[in-house]
Order: structure tokens, then sequence, then C-alpha cells
């Protein structure tokens, strides 16, 4: 085993996966540290859910290989290591919440408490609940309960909130945190820039089966998280505009002006406070897809700095 693998709780090497024609994970290469709380942030088809199950055993990457903690994934798995949330699972039905936890808890040599868990999921209330009433919020915090049982090091979690409403949402990663602070490794996907940039200490982006993207959620926001603002401006000079701070870019038709932003708000204040004629103003945010496709093609393409997390 390198030193690498044995620093590090996830090692992946030169990962490929085609599904017949479609190239899923075209080469992914990721050390992730002991503690770190990772987004896998990208479009949907990027190779996040792919990615995943690979880590966790589920697929067997072409090419490349998979290391948690040093083992392979399902022996990290069997050991009670790791903890795999899936985008599409269900619960087992009648059962109520503290049976089905403390079922899976039972698989693993060295589980937590049934209680501690359900303390730390804020499941107490729905403890005695059958799985088949729970409300959508409700059911993944059970599931993230069932990751969490075997007490493992490392938690991934493959779009947790995809179907949660934003109150759902919000609690679900208050309980991630939670986690997060008992010094686990947590490795979620999600397709929200927001989530990635709230909840995860570092932000991995990928796109069409690569990596595109790797460095602090505060520096990928930046890159990916541009807006743009639409005005009815006339007679000001594009060159001023393109100067104001936090616009990256600046273009005119007619009376109406585009500006590019990597922090509208400054831009926004500024553009105000010097040209109060300024009208109709439209802040709109990049989509994720079209601010990836720039990263990856865009003419400063050399983005991920994976040489020293
Ligand atoms: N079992 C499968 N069979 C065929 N194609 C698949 C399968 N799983 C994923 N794909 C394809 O691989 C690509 C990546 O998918 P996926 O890993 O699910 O991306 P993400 O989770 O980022 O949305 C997509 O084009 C998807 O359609
Ligand atoms: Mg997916």
């Amino acid at each position: 085993m390198s030193a690498e693998e044995q620093s590090s709780a996830v090692v992946l090497q030169g990962l490929v996966k085609s599904y017949g024609p479609v190239r899923a994970v075209t080469g992914v290469d990721l050390q992730i540290r002991h503690g770190e709380t990772v987004a896998l942030l990208g479009p949907n088809g990027a190779g996040k859910t792919t990615t995943i199950d690979m880590m966790l055993g589920l697929t067997k990457p072409d090419t490349g290989s998979v290391s948690l903690f040093g083992q392979l994934p399902r022996a990290a798995v069997a050991r009670g290591a790791v903890g795999g949330m899936l985008q599409n699972g269900t619960l087992l039905r009648d059962l109520t919440v503290r049976e089905l936890v403390a079922m899976v808890g039972g698989l693993y040599p060295d589980p937590l408490s049934v209680d501690d868990v359900l303390r730390i999921t804020d499941t107490v209330d729905i403890a005695d609940r059958r799985t088949q009433k729970l409300s959508g919020g409700q059911a993944q915090r059970v599931r993230f309960a069932m990751a969490l049982v075997s007490n493992p090091e490392l938690l991934i979690l493959d779009e947790p909130t995809a179907s949660l409403d934003v109150g759902s949402r919000r609690e679900f990663w208050g309980v991630m945190r939670r986690s997060a602070a008992l010094g686990k490794t947590v490795v979620f996907a999600t397709h929200y820039l927001e989530e990635a940039d709230l909840y995860a200490d570092r932000v991995v982006v990928m796109t069409r089966g690569r990596i595109v993207a790797d460095g602090p959620a505060t520096e990928i926001k930046a890159r990916v998280g541009r807006k743009n603002i639409r005005a009815t401006l006339a007679d000001v000079g594009i060159d001023s505009l393109r100067e104001l701070p936090g616009v990256v870019g600046a273009e005119r038709r007619g009376e109406s002006i585009l500006l590019r932003c990597v922090d509208s708000d400054q831009a926004l204040r500024l553009l105000l406070s010097r040209y109060p004629a300024a009208s109709d103003i439209e802040v709109t945010g990049v989509g994720l897809e079209e601010a990836f496709i720039e990263i990856t093609e865009g003419p400063d393409s050399s983005l991920t700095s994976g040489e020293d997390h």
C-alpha cells in the first residue's frame, strides 16, 4: 500500500467506466483526506453516481482503482467503515424507524447506539412510526440514520436532498453537519452550487465524466457561481463598466448592457451609485452547465488545483 493510500480516506486512481457506448466516467483521480467534507458537484449525467457506486464497490470500474482507508471498497464497507446513502434506495416497509435502524446496526461489528443515532439524525420523534408513513424529509433522515449506525469513518451520500423541499433540505444538512463535526469524512454529490458552497470544505466539480475543477468551496463558487446583470443604460463607455469591481466582462447592445460578474452584489451597488440612470435591472444566475462548459472549454481551463489539498 502506498503512503498516499494510508494517509487518505479515499484514493481514486484512473477510474474509467462506460455503459456500452456511454462514457460515464472517463478518468477520475481523487484523494480525500480524513475529516474532509467534499462535495461532488456537477449537472445531471456528469458521472457523479457512477463514481460514487464505484467508491462503494457497487460498480466495478473498467479500469482504475478505489482504495478506502487502504482497503478495497467491499472490505471497508463490510467492517462498517463506510456508510452509503444511495440516490434511489427504498426503506423496508412495516418496520418502525427504531426497528429498522437497530436491524441495520446489528449487521456491523461496532455500531453506534440506536438512541444516539436517532438523536443525531433528529428522528427521535418519529422513532415509533412505520417507515411507509414518513414524509420525504423524514425518510431521508432515516436513510441517513441507516448510513450512520455502523459508526462509519466515511459517509458517502448521493444527492441526499434531491427530492426535498427547501425546509427539509435545510434540516437534512443540519443533521449532516452534526455528523461531520464528529470528525467523519463526508463525500456528497449534488447539482446545487449553493449546497456545495454551504456544506462542503472542498468542492470537486465534475462534468462529462471528468473532474474539471477542485478547490475550496469559496474559490469554486467564485469560478462557477457567476451572475449576469442586464440593464438599460445609454451613453456610458463599455470599458468603464468592465472596470467596475466584481465585473469580469461587459457587452453592449444598443441601449442594453450585460455585465458578467463574479460578485454581482458589489457590481450592482457600484453600478447604481455611479450610474443612477441605469434602469430595467435584472440579475440572473449563470446555469451550472454553462459555467462548467466555460471552465472545461474556456480560455483558462487549467483550473484543477489537485496537487495540494
Ligand atoms: N446503468 C446505466 N446504463 C447505461 N447508462 C448509464 C447507467 N448509469 C449511468 N449511465 C449514464 O452514464 C452517464 C453518467 O450518469 P451518472 O453517473 O448517473 O451521472 P450523475 O449522477 O452525475 O447524474 C449518463 O449519461 C447516464 O445516462
Ligand atoms: Mg446521480
